[in-house]
């Protein structure tokens, strides 16, 4: 029990419990994040960490680590915030948290589909204005049943997301990525190129991760491509929309509506998209269900576990 492990942000408490059983730690109980001297500052003192997205941990910080820190365990599937590379020269290991969040953050991509299509949170602000009328057509929605689905990124969340629409509601689906996905391939899928999936969607959906190939993979050139109708969903990661992309063709209506988890610049939010109403926008809380935080948190203690132990840790993304 003499190891040091450090939490930027506390993690479900059963989590915290767990972590507790296996090692002693510090925490940040303050309901914010560390800021990049707090950082320098931990990764000086101790022999894990468990982090966060927001925590950015490139190689300035990574540089300055003891030579005892073993592990920087990211409490999220993406580790876009983490320089992962740096950290390998320095042997200290990077995990992630795979597969525990893939239904719950396809299940958020699905609600932001239906409420983009079917103008929910417009709808809402109707009744709550007092604004309720059955006949009137300001609230003129977009069919899902039937209609064509593009997945780009055929991981395991963009595949679960699809097979979901796909089995449920009838859609078709186009798919664009690395490989073929045999979870989508079993529902009808078809492997298109980008600009075939673009051309022919009602709704595209972004699952690919944040890498410099990805970054504004979906900019002028792909929205012009678009249908008029086609909406657009994103629970991957912000930067692989070009933002003053997507606020130019949601205001000119290029493109239909857009459901946003991610954005450019978290946790800012372009000020541009609080005034239109065809975007419905969700801060960022793909994996925010108690069950799925707290397999997501129980990963992150057995990552830290092994390595404390000198072991790789199961997660092991470096
Ligand atoms: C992750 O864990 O990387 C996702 O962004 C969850 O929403």
């Amino acid at each position: 029990m003499n190891k040091k492990v450090f939490v930027t942000r506390l993690l479900p408490p059963d989590v915290m419990n767990a972590l507790g059983k296996i090692c002693d730690y510090d925490a940040n109980t303050e309901e914010r994040f560390l800021t990049r001297d707090e950082l320098l500052d931990v990764v000086k003192n101790y022999e894990a960490v468990a982090c966060m997205l927001d925590d950015k941990i490139n190689a300035e910080i990574i540089n300055a680590a003891n030579p005892n820190l073993k592990i920087f365990a990211n409490f999220a599937v993406g580790f876009n915030n983490i320089d992962v590379n740096a950290a390998k020269s320095r042997n200290i290991f990077v995990t992630n948290t795979p597969d525990v969040l893939t239904d719950a953050t396809a299940d958020l991509g699905i609600a932001l589909l239906f409420s983009a299509a079917r103008r929910i949170t417009e709808g809402d602000k109707c009744v709550r204005e007092k604004k309720f009328d059955w006949g009137h057509q300001k609230l003129w929605a977009f069919d899902i049943t039937g209609k064509t689905l593009g997945i780009i990124g055929s991981g395991r969340i963009g595949a679960n997301f699809g097979r979901k629409l796909a089995l449920g509601f009838g859609m078709k689906v186009l798919y664009h990525g690395h490989h073929n996905s045999t979870e989508l391939d079993n529902v009808g899928g078809k492997f298109v190129g980008l600009d075939e999936l673009l051309k022919n969607s009602d709704f595209i959906s972004l699952h690919v991760p944040l890498t410099p190939e990805t970054r504004h993979l979906i900019a002028a050139r792909e929205f012009a491509m678009m249908k008029k109708t086609a909406i657009l969903i994103n629970t991957a990661r912000g930067p692989v929309v070009d933002e003053n992309a997507l606020i130019y063709a949601l205001k000119n209506h290029e493109i239909a509506a857009a459901g946003l988890d991610v954005y450019d610049n978290e946790p800012n939010i372009n000020p541009e998209f609080l005034t239109l109403d065809n975007v419905v926008l969700m801060p960022h809380v793909g994996s925010l269900t108690p069950e799925t935080r707290n397999a997501m948190g129980m990963m992150v203690v057995k990552n830290i576990e092994a390595a404390l132990k000198g072991e790789t840790p199961p997660n092991a993304v470096n």
